[in-house]
């Protein structure tokens, strides 16, 4: 499959934590684009494997559940999201510091990338598609005009992940979601296929400190600087 490029990408890339689904769903919102949350795709992956019974490291298992899944994301009645695995309610259960290390192994297997790589692209339908991921500005969107790095400091991160999920895995502390983004930092950053790196034309924005209209603020003005919407 050829990668789409009529269709307006904003790829959004950067560590766990650094609010990139916040900053997404935020942009996606104002512009009324489609949302693409490729980290909720490897989720459901090793989500979907483990109910399967799946062995961890079963590669090509992991790859079938990969082309096979069948997922729907759509809106709560409260507004919030809704992530559906076979017709399953499944958006708290993906969300916990576990699946998120689940989805980190699995996402390391060029098998299971290669399986998600065209439903990725397939999210990419008029008028525009924001993009939320690891290599979302350096493989599945690669001619996407604009590119966002965004980081923020180890402890900001930890803490952010912190307030989001306290209210919904009673399992987590603030050390121990320390230890594991940083340990989900390295394996997502040092593997050999599609590592989190930023693209070499990605506009990097450090959001330590700021809040969340300040970094759409940012992202807003690096698209109108590049024509894709006016400046309001
Ligand atoms: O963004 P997230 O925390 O939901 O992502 C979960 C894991 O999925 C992350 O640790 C690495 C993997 N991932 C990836 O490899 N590529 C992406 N485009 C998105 C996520």
């Amino acid at each position: 499959m050829s990668v789409p490029s009529a269709v307006p990408v904003v790829a959004i890339d950067g560590p766990s934590g650094a609010g990139k689904g916040t900053i997404s769903r935020a942009l996606a919102g104002r512009l009324n684009w489609h949302l693409l949350d490729s980290g909720a795709l490897y989720r459901l992956v090793a989500y979907a494997g483990h109910s399967q019974g799946l062995a961890e490291d079963d590669k090509g298992g992991h790859a079938r559940v990969a082309q096979q899944l069948d997922s729907r994301f759509g809106a709560s009645a409260d507004g919030g999201e809704l992530i559906l695995l076979s017709g399953i309610d499944v958006t708290q259960g993906i969300r916990s510091e576990t699946a998120g290390m689940g989805a980190s192994r699995v996402a390391a297997w060029p098998e299971v990338r290669a399986a998600l790589l065209a439903r990725q692209r397939g999210f990419a339908r008029p008028p525009g598609l924001v993009a939320d991921g690891r290599d979302m500005g350096t493989i599945v969107f690669p001619a996407a005009p604009l590119k966002i790095f965004l980081v923020a400091t180890p402890e900001e991160r930890a803490l952010r992940r912190y307030n989001q999920l306290k209210g919904k895995d009673s399992a987590v502390t603030l050390a121990a979601l320390s230890r594991e983004i940083a340990a989900r930092d390295r394996q997502d950053a040092t593997r050999p296929v599609a590592p989190l790196v930023a693209a070499a034309d990605a506009v990097v924005v450090d959001s330590t400190g700021l809040s969340v209209a300040d970094v759409v603020g940012r992202v807003w003005r690096a698209g109108s600087e590049r024509g894709l919407w006016r400046e309001e």
